[in-house]
């Protein structure tokens, strides 16, 4: 009896193991299918940017719509503490009105981003798009003002990355 009870517990074990390796195929897949959908979807950044949630490996495309949303929220929170950093240090006084408005334009999407999470909850799609999109824009919108004034952007690398997280949960979301 306690030989039967134990392969029974292995068996078990080896079913948990190997179930997240055949339901992995999806995230490959929604990637794949995110970035041919979309010019600002980058393949490999869709994979480990979501691979990181262990959730990921069983979550369909909504799902992984909203986890991407949240990836973007926590991207664009780090972004903007790290512009509130910015902002305290005298070195960079020259540019502090490009700065100061990259962090109400992070800020806004912080906003965005979170109804787009809870529209995505409550099974809204039209409103996630709406908001998600208004999110979308915002990373641009502050490479632009540094770009209006002809300074080098000292965000670039984060903005091209909270874009980059925004579309990939629109095009997860278009599924
Ligand atoms: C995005 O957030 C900002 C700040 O809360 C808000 O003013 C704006 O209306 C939001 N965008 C949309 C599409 O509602």
């Amino acid at each position: 009896m306690p030989i039967l009870s134990s392969s029974i517990v292995i068996l078990f074990l080896a079913f948990l193991v190997s179930f997240p390796h055949i339901s992995n195929a999806s995230l490959p897949d929604a990637c794949k299918a995110a970035a041919a959908s979309s010019p600002n979807v980058n393949y490999n950044l869709c994979l480990t940017s979501l691979q990181a949630d262990p959730k990921s490996t069983l979550a369909n495309p909504t799902e992984l719509a909203k986890i991407a949303t949240n990836l973007a929220s926590e991207n664009a929170k780090t972004t903007k503490a790290k512009i509130k950093n910015l902002l305290a240090d005298t070195a960079n006084v020259a540019m502090n009105p490009e700065l100061s408005t990259c962090r109400s334009l992070y800020s806004s999407m912080i906003d965005n981003l979170s109804v787009a999470a809870k529209a995505i909850d409550s099974s809204q799609k039209g409103t996630a798009r709406t908001y998600l999109s208004a999110a979308l824009d915002k990373p641009g919108n502050c490479e632009g003002a540094f770009s209006d004034k002809q300074s080098t952007s000292v965000l670039s690398k984060e903005n091209t990355n909270a874009k980059q997280l925004a579309a990939i949960a629109l095009a997860l979301l278009n599924m």
